[in-house]
C-alpha cells in the first residue's frame, strides 16, 4: 500500500443517483469502500448499492459541505451537475476526474473547441447564437446537419435534424432558439467508442472498443469486438482519445465516442465517466469500468481489461423493452440487469442485457 491509495473501508462520495452510480455502488462495495450517494431526487437508483444518501438540492452548500465531511474522495456519474458545485466539493475532497473535464464534456461549443486544439479531427461545426449565424452556417456547412443545443443535451434529445436552409429557423426553434452547435450530418459506416481508464500516475488503459447502435439518437446496442474493418479507425482513435485524457489531466473511466467514416475516425463527444457502452464489461472484460474507475479514484493499481470471451454483446432495455425481463432468464448466457427505475417510459433506460461468447 502506497501513500496515494485510499483503503478500503474509505468512503466514496458519488455525486449523482442515477444507474451509473448503481453500478459503481456495486463496485465499490466488492472492493470492501463505502458509498456515499449525493442527489436531489428522492427516487435516486443508486441510493439502492450505497449506505448513505444525501438529498439536497445541487445548489444547497450546507448540505455540499456536510456531504465532503463525510466522504474520503469524491466522482460524479451525472454530466450536468453545475460545475460550482463540483468545484466547492474539490475544495474540501479530492475530486476526481478533474472539474475541468466536466466543464468541457457540458457544453458543446468548449468540448469541439477542446478535441480541434487537441488536433483531433471533427465535422464541420459551427457556434450558433443567432438567425443570422444559423443562415451562414447553413450556407458554409450545407445539408443534411443536426442542430444540438449547447448544454443539457442527452440520449439525442435537444437535437434537431435541419433538411433544407428553409428549414433551419423551425429546427432551431424546436430545440428552443438557445445558444447552439450545428454540425454536418455524417454519413458513417458505424460507430464505435474508446473506453480508457487512466489512473493517479498516468497510467492509461483501454477496453477493446465496442462498436454502438442507436435508435432514435439513444444507444440500443454495443458489440464486441467492434468489425475488422473499423480496427484501424479504433486505433487511431485511441491516440486521440489518450490526447484529450492526457490534456485533462484525467482520473478515473473516460469514454469518446466516433464516427467511423472514409476519412477516419471524427469525434463525436466525451463523457467524463462510466459509460453505457461499458456496461458489458461487468462480465465481458477481466476488470469492469465500474472496478476500474473506484480503483482509479483511490489510487489503487488499474484492472486487467481483457476480454473474458469471444465475443460480447450488450443490448439496452429501454421504455418497454423491460416488460419482457423475465425471458432473459430463460437464456443461456444472459446476464440481467435492472436498474430499479419505476415506470417504463419511452426512451427511458430501465436496464441491460449481457451476453459473452465463450473464447
Ligand atoms: N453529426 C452527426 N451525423 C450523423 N449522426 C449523428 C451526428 N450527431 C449525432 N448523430 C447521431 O445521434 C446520436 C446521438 O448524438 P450525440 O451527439 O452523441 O448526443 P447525445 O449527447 O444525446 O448522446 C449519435 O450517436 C449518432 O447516432
Ligand atoms: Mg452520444
Amino acid at each position: 500500500m502506497t501513500d496515494k491509495m485510499l483503503a478500503p473501508g474509505a468512503t466514496i462520495g458519488i455525486v449523482g443517483g442515477g444507474q451509473l452510480g448503481r453500478m459503481l455502488g456495486v463496485a465499490a462495495a466488492q472492493l470492501g469502500y463505502v458509498t456515499h450517494i449525493f442527489a436531489p431526487e428522492g427516487d435516486a437508483v443508486a441510493a439502492a448499492t450505497a449506505q448513505h444518501i444525501t438529498h439536497a438540492a445541487y445548489d444547497d452548500m450546507r448540505a455540499l459541505g456536510g456531504f465532503a465531511g463525510q466522504v474520503d474522495v469524491i466522482s460524479f456519474e451525472f454530466e450536468n451537475v453545475p460545475v460550482d458545485t463540483m468545484r466547492f466539493l474539490a475544495e474540501h475532497r479530492p475530486l476526481f476526474p478533474p472539474v475541468n473535464a466536466l466543464a468541457v464534456a457540458q457544453d458543446r461549443v468548449e468540448e469541439k473547441k477542446f478535441a480541434a486544439d487537441c488536433g483531433v479531427p471533427l465535422a464541420p461545426w459551427a457556434e450558433i447564437r443567432s438567425t443570422a449565424a444559423l443562415a451562414a452556417a447553413v450556407a458554409d456547412i450545407g445539408t443534411p446537419a443536426i442542430l444540438k443545443t449547447a448544454r443539457d443535451g442527452y440520449d439525442g434529445k435537444g437535437q434537431a435534424r435541419v433538411d433544407s436552409r428553409d428549414g433551419a429557423a423551425a429546427a432551431w426553434a424546436a430545440i428552443g432558439n438557445g445558444r447552439a452547435v450545428l454540425e454536418k450530418k455524417i454519413d458513417f459506416s458505424g460507430e464505435f467508442s474508446i473506453l480508457l481508464v487512466r489512473g493517479q500516475d498516468g497510467e492509461v488503459r483501454f477496453w477493446d472498443a465496442p462498436e454502438n447502435r442507436h435508435v432514435d439518437g439513444i444507444l440500443r446496442q454495443s458489440i464486441v469486438p467492434a468489425p475488422r474493418a473499423m480496427a484501424d479507425q479504433i486505433a487511431t482513435a485511441q491516440q486521440h482519445a489518450q490526447r484529450l485524457a492526457t490534456a485533462l489531466d484525467y482520473v478515473g473511466v473516460m469514454a469518446c465516442e466516433f464516427f467511423a467514416t472514409a476519412d477516419g475516425p471524427l469525434f463525436n463527444e466525451l463523457a467524463p465517466r462510466v459509460h453505457n457502452s461499458g456496461h458489458w464489461t461487468i462480465e465481458g472484460a477481466v476488470t469492469s469500468q465500474f472496478e476500474n474507475h473506484i480503483r482509479a479514484i483511490c489510487g489503487l493499481p488499474l484492472g486487467s481489461t481483457a476480454l473474458t470471451g469471444r465475443a460480447v454483446t450488450m443490448d439496452n432495455l429501454i421504455g418497454p423493452d423491460a416488460d419482457d425481463w423475465a425471458a432473459w432468464l430463460g437464456r443461456a448466457g444472459a446476464h440481467l440487469h435492472l436498474y430499479g427505475k419505476g415506470a417504463p417510459r419511452v426512451g427511458r433506460k430501465m436496464g441491460h442485457v449481457t451476453r459473452v461468447e465463450a473464447a
